[in-house]
């Protein structure tokens, strides 16, 4: 028998070759741009996805000749690239699209205006404009309003803008950061970046879910006993503690990355995989949050930051050490908290959420584990091996599924032990996934945003994570520390252990 399709479904989210476009990135010469983005766009020109006329404008405010700018990307993307070594054909219809602008003088907007209306009548991009903001936050807002004063936000055919994150560092700034890109943008021109949602691996949470049917029936408070979601980086704050010193571990990944991981895994199936059902049901899930009063910051959350220690056989420098931190730093590098959705299908079920920096190793995962088997028919000495049902979905860096169950020991008489049912990524498919970023990319030229976060999802985000922002500062729940190289701080341990639990070891 075939699996039935449903013929209206057909057209959404399937591949289709953008428009042509001309793309425009603020922060042309920043980091993101040299690992993640340049090298995005090439991977995609390589798998011939980009539409024949198609234009880069890289933006920024320092003055550099357009030769400059190729040659530094074309380092860039010789280091970053999916596909290496550089395929020198391939690059070099790619450079011939790439332009510099310097927006930083006066007029630097006009000279924009006119290198967008040069690609469109040189190359054909048709006035369609992507600009992707992946400038430091503060100056998102000026950058939009100058595109709109110097008349280059629009040109005649579709305009988007991609806002990379954070977005907002609490509600208010987040609300008025969306009300200042409305000055210029619609909501549905505007695509909220959070690139978990571009991995393979996130995006499977739903296909598993949806497209088997066996899962589903058991997904909810009766079959499952806890959801764990862990992301744990090895790296330390790395260059970056002028933005980490603010942000801390909540703002950094909790706001985002986790948050999401949890709608995706919590959420109700949607109509359809398109933007508004898919965004509708998750924004439920972060509504129906059970919100952390101050009363409860210390019972539900917890908060490390890293000493010195080992990782990966390195010594590695306490967080206080690093370059840029303040010696007497209270910023978090760790974060753990005990999430709850009221709903009918999650009443009373602990979502547990950790992230750390130098833990031991990189690894994000989330673990749905089952209750237990109702009656026990084999003997506690038979089960002595025996651990609960549990599923795990691995994020990265293998990316795959594992459903733990116990077996039988290929011994005389009974003896149970827990074995794991696998599926790798890695084994069962010959093609690489694509990297976020060139399917986040590839979506916001296409005009599908079911992958970006919706103006009411960020807020809920901030709605949930101010309070817990404001006990910390407060005091509640005060700052652990945990050695380099472990797993985080003792608190978050306690947190799981109140209600006779512990974290998995990914
Ligand atoms: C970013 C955070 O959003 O995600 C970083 O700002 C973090 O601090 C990174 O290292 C992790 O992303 P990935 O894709 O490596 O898991």
């Amino acid at each position: 028998m075939t699996v039935p399709v449903n013929p209206l479904r057909e057209g959404l989210r399937l591949a289709r070759t953008p428009d042509p476009a001309a793309v425009v990135i603020f922060g042309g010469s920043g980091d993101l741009t040299s690992r993640k983005l340049m090298p995005a766009l090439y991977d995609l020109a390589h798998l011939r996805q980009l539409p024949a006329a198609f234009t880069i404008i890289g933006a920024a405010r320092g003055a550099m000749s357009d030769e400059a700018f190729r040659a530094e990307m074309h380092d860039a993307v010789a280091a970053f690239s999916r596909h290496r070594p550089l395929n020198e054909e391939v690059w070099g219809s790619f450079a011939s699209r790439l332009r510099y602008v310097s927006t930083g003088g006066t007029g630097g907007y006009d000279e924009l205006k006119h290198a967008l209306e040069a690609s469109d009548a040189e190359h054909g991009t048709g006035g369609n404009r992507l600009f992707y903001l992946a400038t430091p936050p503060a100056a998102y807002a000026p950058i939009v309003r100058s595109l709109a004063q110097g008349g280059a936000a629009r040109g005649g055919g579709w305009s988007r803008v991609v806002v990379e994150k954070p977005f907002g560092r609490d509600l208010a700034s987040a609300h008025a950061l969306t009300e200042a890109l409305f000055e210029v943008f619609l909501e549905r021109e505007i695509f909220r970046i959070d690139h978990y949602l571009g991995k393979e691996t996130v995006q499977n949470i739903l296909v598993h879910r949806f497209a088997n049917g066996i899962f589903e029936p058991l997904w909810n408070r009766q079959y499952v006993d806890h959801v764990q979601i862990t992301v744990a980086e090895s790296l330390g704050v790395e260059e970056r503690a002028g933005y980490y010193e603010q942000a801390g571990a909540i703002r950094d990944i909790v706001q985002n990355h986790l948050l999401q991981l949890l709608t995706l895994v919590a959420m109700e199936p949607p109509a359809a995989f398109d933007a508004d059902a898919v965004r509708e049901e998750k924004v439920k899930v972060l509504r129906a949050l059970r919100p952390v009063a101050a009363a409860d910051v210390a019972a539900r959350t917890a908060r490390g930051q890293y000493g010195a220690g080992f990782v990966d056989g390195d010594r590695v420098l306490a967080y206080r050490r690093e370059l840029g931190v303040a010696p007497d730093s209270e910023t978090e590098s760790y974060a753990a908290l005990v999430c709850y959705v009221d709903n009918w299908r999650w009443e009373g079920t602990p979502f547990y959420l950790r992230t750390g920096k130098r833990l031991p190793k990189r690894a994000t995962e989330i673990t749905v584990q089952f209750r237990i088997a109702p009656h026990q028919v084999f003997s506690r000495e038979a089960s002595a091996g025996l651990e609960p049902n549990a599923l795990v979905i691995r994020v990265q860096p293998e990316e795959g599924i594992s459903l733990k169950i116990g077996a039988k020991v290929p011994v005389q008489g009974v003896r149970i032990r827990s074995v794991n049912m696998d599926f790798s990524y890695g084994a069962s498919f010959v093609v690489d996934s694509p990297d976020a970023y060139e399917t986040l990319l590839l979506d916001a030229l296409r005009g599908d945003a079911t992958l970006f976060t919706r103006r009411d999802e960020v807020e809920q985000q901030w709605s949930f994570i101010d309070p817990i922002v404001e006990g910390w500062a407060a005091g509640s729940a005060p700052l652990g520390t945990y050695d380099a190289g472990t797993w985080g701080p003792v608190e978050a341990d306690l947190l799981l252990a109140r209600d006779g639990r512990t974290w998995r070891k990914p």
